[in-house]
C-alpha cells in the first residue's frame, strides 16, 4: 500500500559550507530513503532548508564585518549547490529568512501564546554591560554542569549534548568580551516542557522503545528521568523572527523554535508551487515523518519540537528519527574551525564527477550507531575494492563482451542450470533484501546488499568463463551472457538510491530508456525478464576509476597543514616578562662564537659538551641540545654565547657560559645564529 511521507532533514547553519560529516551522519541517509520510497511508489515530500538564524551567524558577521544577511545569503547558495551537486533529491529546499517562514513561524508562536501554552516571566538573565547586550547561547560559554566541559554554550553542550539554561553554566564568559556576566532582569516566553512530561514518557518511552534506535531512545530517556523544566523560547536579541506578542519588542524567537517550523514552511512553499495541499503532509495521522539529523539535535526534535507540536494540537508526531552518531576524520573530531574537514566544494574540486564514491564511502562507514572515522586510505580502499573492481568491473565484463558477441543485442537463451536457476531466483531476492534494510533505517546494511549483488555477478562469470565458453559452446555462451545482462539490468534499478549517477549512466549503457525495458524496484522481483532477448545495448563507458596513492596523499597532506597551521595559531605564547631598565641590559654579555668541538655527555639525554671559541678566550659550555642537534651536526656552527654567567658545574664539568636558542613550531631547538657577523661582536640593542 503506498503512504504517504514527509521526510525532513537538520536545517544546515547557513555560517560555511558543508562537509562529509553532515553529508554522512543526515543528507545521504535521508536521500536514500526518499529515493527508494519513491522508487517503490510512495507519495513523499523530501524536505530541507537553510537554518540562518541564531548567534553563530551574528558572530561570523561580527568577525567578517558584513551583515548577517549576507552570510546567510553566501552559504545558502553555496550549501544549496552543494545539495544539488551530490544528487539530494529535495522536493524542496527553503530558508528560514523567507517571508513564508517568517509567517509560519510567528502564527505557529501565536497560536502557542493564545491557547496559553506559554509562561511569560521576568527573570535574570546573563547581560554583557561592556557589550550592552544579553548573553543567549552561544554569546556565552561556561563549564557545563552535566559532563564539566569548560566550553559549553549557553544553550548546549557540544561534549555531552545536553541542552540546558544559559543561567545553568558554571562560570559563564561573555564569548564577546570574556567579561564574566552579570544578571538583568528580562521577560521571556518559556515553553513549560515539565507539562508535557506525562504525555512524552508515554508517547515515547513506551510507545518507542521497539523501534526507535538504541542512541536515540537512551538519551531521550536519560533528559526525561532527569526531569524536564520550562525552556525559554525567546531571546533579547537583534536577527530572528521578531516576538508577536505584546512586550515582545527588541526580542526575535529562539533559533530553535524557529527552525523546526521551518520544515512546515518548506512543505507550504513547496505545495504552493506544485498546486498541492500542504495539509495532509503534517496533519493526516496515516502521513510518516521522519527526522533525519545528527545526535547533538536529538533533544530539539525529540523533546522541543514534539512538545510544540503537541502544543499547537492539530499536527502528527515524528513516526521516528533516526538519528546518527558522529563521524570521526582520520582520527579527530570534524572541526570547521580547525578546519579539519572535507568540505564539499572542494571534494568536487579534487574528484571532479565523483560523488557516487563519497556517497557510498560515507554511507559504507556511517555512524550509525556509534561515533566513526573516515580515512582517506579507507575512501581509497573502498573505491579502488569494491567500486572499480567488484561492480564496475563486473558491468565493464558484461557490456563489452555482449559488444564482442553479439554486437550489443541481448541473446536468446536456451536451458538454464542449477546455478543459472539459482542466479536468477537470488537477483529476484534482492529489492527485498535491500528494503527490509532500508526501512529499518540499516543504510549500511542495505548498501553492503547492494554491493552483494555486484558480487554474485562478478562470481558468477568468473565460475562460468564466457570468454572461454565461446571457443567450445555457443548457446552455452549465450546463456551465460544472458543471466549475467539481467543482473546488469538489477543493478541498474537498485543502485540508484545510493549510487544515483552510476545508475543514471548505466540505465544509459544498458539503454534501459524505453518503457518496454524501464524496471521499478518491484519489478526486478516480480517481472519475467528484465532484459529480454533482442534488446540492443550500447557500449562500454567506464563507471569508475582506481584512485592512486598520489591522490591519496594529497588530501592527507592538506590536512597536515591545518594540523600544522592550527599548532602555530594555538602556540602558547609566554607573557612578556617584567620591564628592565638599559642598564639592566647592558649587564648581559653576549657575543658572537663558534662551536671548535662537541661531544655527548656520557649517561645524559640532553647535554653537549662544547669548545667555544668567543673571540675573547675558548671555553667549555655545557649545553642541553642534544634532544635537537647530534655532536657532529654543531661543529663550525655559529651561535650567540652569554658569556659573564657565573660558571656552573653540571655534571661534574664546569660551564662557563650558555647558548642563545629557540623553537620551531614542532619543538625543536634552533640556534640564534648570526651567520653574517665576526666571532667575537657583542650583541647589542639599537
Ligand atoms: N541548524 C541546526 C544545526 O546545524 C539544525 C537545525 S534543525 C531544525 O545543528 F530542526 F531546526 F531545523
Ligand atoms: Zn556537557
Amino acid at each position: 500500500m503506498p503512504k504517504r511521507y514527509t521526510i525532513t532533514t537538520a536545517l544546515p547553519y547557513t555560517n560555511g559550507p558543508i562537509h562529509i560529516g553532515h553529508l554522512a551522519g543526515v543528507y545521504v541517509p535521508a536521500d536514500i530513503y526518499a529515493r527508494y520510497l519513491r522508487l517503490t511508489g510512495h507519495d513523499v515530500a523530501f524536505i530541507g532548508g537553510s537554518d540562518e538564524h541564531g548567534v553563530p551567524i551574528t558572530i561570523k558577521a561580527k568577525n567578517e564585518g558584513v551583515s548577517p544577511q549576507d552570510i546567510v545569503d553566501k552559504y545558502h547558495a553555496i550549501i544549496k549547490k552543494s545539495f544539488e551537486d551530490f544528487g539530494i533529491t529535495y522536493d524542496n529546499y527553503s530558508r528560514t529568512s523567507a517571508p513564508i517562514h517568517h509567517e509560519t513561524a510567528s502564527e505557529f508562536f501565536k497560536t502557542l501564546d493564545e491557547k496559553g501554552e506559554f509562561i511569560e516571566e521576568t527573570s535574570e538573565q546573563l547581560y554583557d554591560a561592556e557589550a550592552n547586550q544579553f548573553l543567549a547561547d552561544r554569546f556565552v560559554v561556561g563549564t557545563c554542569p552535566k559532563c564539566g566541559n569548560e566550553e559549553s554554550y549557553g544553550d548546549q553542550c557540544e561534549n555531552c549534548g545536553t541542552s540546558h539554561n544559559a543561567t545553568d553554566l558554571i562560570n559563564p564568559k561573555s564569548a564577546i568580551t570574556g567579561n564574566v556576566p552579570t544578571l538583568k532582569q528580562t521577560k521571556h516566553w518559556f515553553l513549560p516542557l515539565d507539562k508535557h512530561e506525562a504525555f512524552l514518557k508515554e508517547w515515547i518511552l513506551e510507545g518507542h522503545k521497539k523501534d526507535w534506535k538504541p542512541n536515540v531512545y537512551g538519551q531521550v530517556k536519560s533528559w526525561i528521568d532527569d526531569g524536564l523544566r520550562p525552556r525559554a523560547v525567546t531571546r533579547d536579541l537583534d536577527w530572528g523572527i521578531p516576538v508577536p506578542a505584546e512586550g515582545g519588542e527588541g526580542k526575535v524567537l529562539y533559533v530553535w523554535f524557529d527552525a523546526p517550523i521551518g520544515y512546515i514552511s518548506s512543505t507550504k512553499e513547496w505545495a504552493a508551487r506544485e498546486g498541492k495541499d500542504w495539509e495532509p503532509y503534517w496533519k493526516d495521522k496515516n502521513t510518516k515523518l521522519v527526522h533525519f539529523i545528527g545526535k547533538d539535535n536529538i533533544v530539539f526534535h525529540c523533546i522541543i519540537f514534539p512538545s510544540m507540536l503537541k502544543a499547537e494540537g492539530s499536527y502528527i508526531l515524528p513516526e521516528n528519527v533516526p538519528a546518527n552518531e558522529f563521524l570521526n576524520l582520520e582520527g579527530n573530531k570534524l572541526s570547521t574551525s580547525k578546519n579539519w574537514a572535507v568540505w564539499l566544494p572542494e571534494y568536487l574540486e579534487d574528484f571532479p564527477g565523483q560523488q557516487d564514491v563519497l556517497r557510498y564511502v560515507l554511507n559504507a562507514n556511517a555512524p550509525e550507531t556509534k561515533d566513526n572515522d573516515f580515512t582517506w586510505k579507507d575512501f581509497q580502499a573502498r573505491n579502488n575494492n569494491e567500486l572499480v573492481a567488484i561492480f564496475g568491473n563486473f558491468i565493464n565484463r558484461v557490456v563489452v563482451l555482449t559488444n564482442k558477441y553479439y554486437e550489443g543485442v541481448v541473446p536468446e537463451p536456451s536451458d538454464f542450470n542449477a546455478v543459472d536457476e539459482e542466479t536468477l531466483a537470488a537477483i529476484k531476492a534482492y529489492p527485498d533484501v535491500i528494503a527490509s534494510s532500508i526501512e529499518r533505517y540499516r543504510f549500511r546494511e542495505a548498501g553492503q546488499e547492494l554491493m552483494n549483488l555486484a558480487r554474485l555477478g562478478n562470481k558468477y562469470l568468473a565460475d562460468a568463463e564466457p570468454w572461454k565458453m565461446i571457443k567450445v559452446d555457443e548457446d552455452r555462451t549465450k546463456t551465460i551472457m544472458y543471466v549475467a545482462l539481467q543482473i546488469a539490468s538489477a543493478l541498474a534499478t537498485l543502485s540508484e538510491p545510493f549510487l544515483p549517477f552510476t545508475s543514471t549512466k548505466l540505465k544509459g549503457i544498458l539503454n534501459l530508456g524505453s518503457s518496454a525495458v524501464e524496471t521499478s524496484w518491484n519489478e526486478v522481483s516480480t517481472k519475467q525478464t528484465l532484459l529480454p532477448a533482442g534488446h540492443q545495448i550500447g557500449k562500454a563507458e567506464l563507471l569508475f576509476s582506481k584512485i592512486e596513492d598520489e591522490t591519496i596523499q594529497k588530501q592527507l597532506d592538506k590536512l597536515e597543514a591545518s594540523k600544522k597551521a592550527n599548532e602555530i595559531a594555538n602556540a602558547t605564547v609566554e607573557p612578556e616578562k617584567e620591564t628592565i631598565t638599559f642598564e639592566d641590559f647592558t649587564k648581559l654579555d653576549i657575543r658572537v662564537g663558534t662551536i671548535l668541538e662537541a661531544e655527548k655527555m656520557p649517561k645524559t639525554k640532553k647535554l653537549l659538551k662544547l669548545k667555544v671559541d668567543t673571540g675573547i678566550d675558548t671555553r667549555t659550555i655545557v649545553s642541553g641540545i642534544a634532544e635537537s642537534f647530534s655532536a657532529e651536526e654543531v661543529v663550525g656552527k655559529k651561535v650567540t654565547v652569554l658569556v659573564n654567567l657565573a660558571p656552573r658545574a653540571l655534571r661534574g664539568v664546569e660551564s662557563q657560559g650558555m647558548i642563545l636558542m629557540t623553537e620551531t613550531p614542532d619543538g625543536k631547538l634552533v640556534f640564534v645564529n648570526p651567520d653574517d657577523a665576526e666571532v667575537g661582536n657583542g650583541l647589542q640593542v639599537s
